[in-house]
């Protein structure tokens, strides 16, 4: 039996796995991925080589883009099962439930999904994260409905995916924040999904079976959800003027303030200062500035009275908002990015794969015996 003063509450402190592929270093407010600091990478490198990145360690020369690209255009397109699905779906259902049924149901039809070799998980694992934004696109049409269309395979993954919920070829700009949003949230160490993932995976089970528990467990709004949970509280507040006494609020009945806060960070998320600038960049643009005051002055609020910063949900929540896209998609737009680092961590897991399988601290009741049914209270 294990002893209950070992157990470490939310794991806290646990180290679960050795990885290559990023490091969250929470004292210093740094996030590495497979060698690269994110401050180096954003804003010089798009989605598709940070993919590149987490799955072959190093960035793409140009053929090997060009490549990647290639794949990913060529594996968008999803069978015509899994659209007649989506569209039985109430049109009311959160779309994270679709985009985790979806991808569940994506490994029901792909005769490869138990594949073995190295380079045919691979390829399992880039189809995934192709189809993912076809799967939210599509479910977000057909409840508007609206005819879905075919992808365009000249589009980035960013601009097809604006393409496929807009039906036009989006703004450089709109098309820049969105990789941006992507590059920034690929990967960040052993976080909850992540972590969800590798447990999945580690039992044998299969690739789309570790990514569809990882967007079970991204949905909580204490990891991936806090993004709409953001909107919400701001459009809860309402007004500059109503942030002091609602923050104050929360403070005096513990209630948790969406998008501040981290596990690891004890200092500045380094993702959220590329966000701020990009939510203050749009807000001038689009002449909406009041929600990236209030998120200013929330963040200076909880930082002062609780030394809490804010997260990378923070900000995102702000400029998906005034990119004009639906509260509920900002999530699966997390999952969508965060494919490419789950994928990569369960290739890593089946690399060197040992069973993960912790241990509890039993605090129940000890010796009972049975009472027959018919005597039972
Ligand atoms: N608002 C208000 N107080 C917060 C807070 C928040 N967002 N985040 C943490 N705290 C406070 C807790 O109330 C607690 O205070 P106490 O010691 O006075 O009771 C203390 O900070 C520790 O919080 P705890 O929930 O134990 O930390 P954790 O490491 O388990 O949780 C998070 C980390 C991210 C889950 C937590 O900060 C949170 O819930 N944030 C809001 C949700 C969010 O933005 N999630 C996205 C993360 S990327």
């Amino acid at each position: 039996m294990a002893d209950s003063s070992t157990v470490s509450r939310g794991l806290e402190g646990v180290v679960a796995a050795s990885t290559k592929l990023s490091d969250v270093r929470g004292d210093i407010g740094q996030l590495i991925y497979c060698g690269y600091d994110i401050n180096e990478l954003a804003g010089q490198v798009s989605y598709e080589e940070v993919v590149h990145l987490l799955h072959y360690g190093h960035l793409p020369n140009k053929r090997e883009l060009a490549d990647l690209k290639a794949q990913m255009a060529s594996e968008r397109e999803i069978p015509q099962q899994i659209i007649d699905m989506i569209k039985g779906f109430p049109k009311d259902t959160p779309p994270m439930h679709v985009v985790r049924s979806g991808i569940s149901a994506l490994g029901c039809l792909d005769q490869e999904r138990d594949a073995d070799t190295p380079e045919k998980r691979r390829e399992i694992c880039i189809r995934i994260a192709a189809r993912i934004p076809v799967v939210t696109a599509y479910f977000h049409r057909i409840r508007q409905g609206k005819e879905i269309i075919p992808s365009d395979p000249n589009l980035s993954e960013a601009a097809n995916f604006l393409y496929l919920l807009d039906g036009q070829t989006p703004e450089p700009e709109k098309e820049k924040t969105i990789d941006l949003c992507y590059v920034l949230h690929a990967d960040h160490g052993m976080n909850a999904s992540t972590f969800s993932a590798r447990v999945t995976i580690a039992t044998l089970s299969d690739i789309y079976s570790a990514i569809t528990t990882a967007i079970g467990t991204l949905k909580g709004p204490l990891h991936g959800g806090a993004n709409e949970g953001v909107i919400k509280m701001l459009q809860e507040i309402g007004t500059l003027e109503n942030v002091d006494d609602y923050i104050g609020d929360c403070l005096r009945n513990k209630k948790k303030v969406m998008g501040i806060g981290h596990r690891i960070y004890k200092t500045l998320d380094p993702r959220a200062p590329h966000l701020r600038k990009m939510a203050h960049i749009l807000s001038e643009k689009m002449g909406e500035a009041k929600w990236i005051k209030m998120s200013d002055r929330i963040a200076d609020i909880m930082l002062k009275e609780k030394n809490l910063h804010a997260n990378v949900d923070f900000y995102s929540a702000t400029v998906y908002y005034t990119l004009g896209i639906p509260v509920d998609l900002y999530t699966p737009i997390f999952a969508i990015a965060r494919t490419a680092g789950w994928t990569a961590h369960v290739l890593e897991q089946l690399a060197d794969n040992r069973l993960i399988r912790p241990q509890s601290s039993y605090i129940g009741p000890e010796g009972l015996k049975v009472t027959p049914i018919e005597q039972r209270q």
